[in-house]
């Protein structure tokens, strides 16, 4: 495996494993990577010949305040996951590369960008559009993956391609969980002990509004009021929104009459968790 951090060598490499007919795919990561990312790689070496991995704290898509200085970062360790999952190359950019001191143009995510995240993170969005966009410019992938798990970016992201005709495909990929049902995310690193029990009411209030629908439900009101009843019992969590909503436009939902999206954002102490689920009215689970 080699890791590149120039923009040219990255173009370079790229060129000449597509100049073997190679499809190229890229991971888009931000580092301290989990099995969620590991998975994201795994579907990508099973569908392409060349896999890129890219490793980088986006600084513009987190606002002030956020966390981006004590975001989890692990280099060495990465690098050893990314071996062993059989990534052919890791880009690792300075952020001086990825961007100019005076860099001014941005992609604007559109109106999906303000809703849910957006509303709490008004920036993160053109964040993520714009280094995303970034990194298919330098990579030029074939295939870009992307987790279910923030399922709002990879909606943006797959509209991004859509309606700037980015010559790029973009696989979702399913959400890896622990085995409490808690979705594996680098953020999790910051409970503690107890919030890290605590955490598990996200994927436990997203299973009440599954039920329902199992059971026939149609009402999404009723599964939002399911989520809520969840983390409102949970003393340590503090629910920001829960919502079933439709899985592409992700306009909230009165009745469920085809497969729909339920959605939580849930702070437990200072840590802000995200989490989804697909929700089929009357299918099993
Ligand atoms: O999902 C992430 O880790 C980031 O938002 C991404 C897509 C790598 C862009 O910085």
């Amino acid at each position: 495996m080699e890791r590149l951090s120039s923009k040219a060598e990255i173009r370079g490499a790229v060129l000449a494993a597509k100049r073997e007919g190679k499809t190229v795919a890229l991971v888009p990561t931000m580092g301290a990577l989990h099995e969620g990312h590991l998975s994201l790689v795994e579907a990508a070496c099973a569908r392409a010949e060349y896999v890129v991995v890219s490793i980088f704290v986006n600084p513009t898509q987190f606002g002030p305040g956020e966390d981006f200085e004590a975001y989890p970062r692990d280099l060495e360790h990465d690098l050893a996951m990314l071996s062993a999952e059989g990534a052919d190359l890791v880009f690792t950019p300075a952020t001086t590369a990825m961007y100019a001191s005076d860099a001014a143009v941005t992609v604007d995510p559109g109106p999906l960008g303000a809703l849910w995240e957006g509303a709490v993170r008004p920036t993160h969005f053109a964040g993520v559009c714009t280094v995303v966009t970034k990194l298919f410019s330098i990579v030029g992938p074939d295939l870009a993956f992307f987790g279910e798990k923030d399922y709002q970016q990879l909606q943006i992201i797959t509209r991004t391609v859509r309606d700037l005709d980015l010559p790029v495909k973009v696989v979702g990929c399913p959400i890896v969980r622990e085995r409490d049902g808690l979705a594996m995310s680098s953020r999790n690193a910051y409970l503690s002990a107890d919030q890290r029990v605590a955490a598990t009411v996200l994927s436990r209030a997203l299973d009440a509004a599954g039920a329902l629908a199992t059971d026939g439900g149609r009402d999404a009101r009723a599964m939002t009021a399911a989520m809520r009843a969840v983390i409102e019992a949970e003393p340590l969590a503090a629910l920001d929104y829960a919502a079933v909503v439709d899985p592409v436009t992700l306009v909230e939902l009165d009745t469920v009459e085809a497969p729909a999206r339920a959605i939580i954002a849930v702070r437990v102490g200072d840590t802000r968790l995200i989490d989804n689920m697909a929700i089929t009215p009357g299918a099993e689970r």
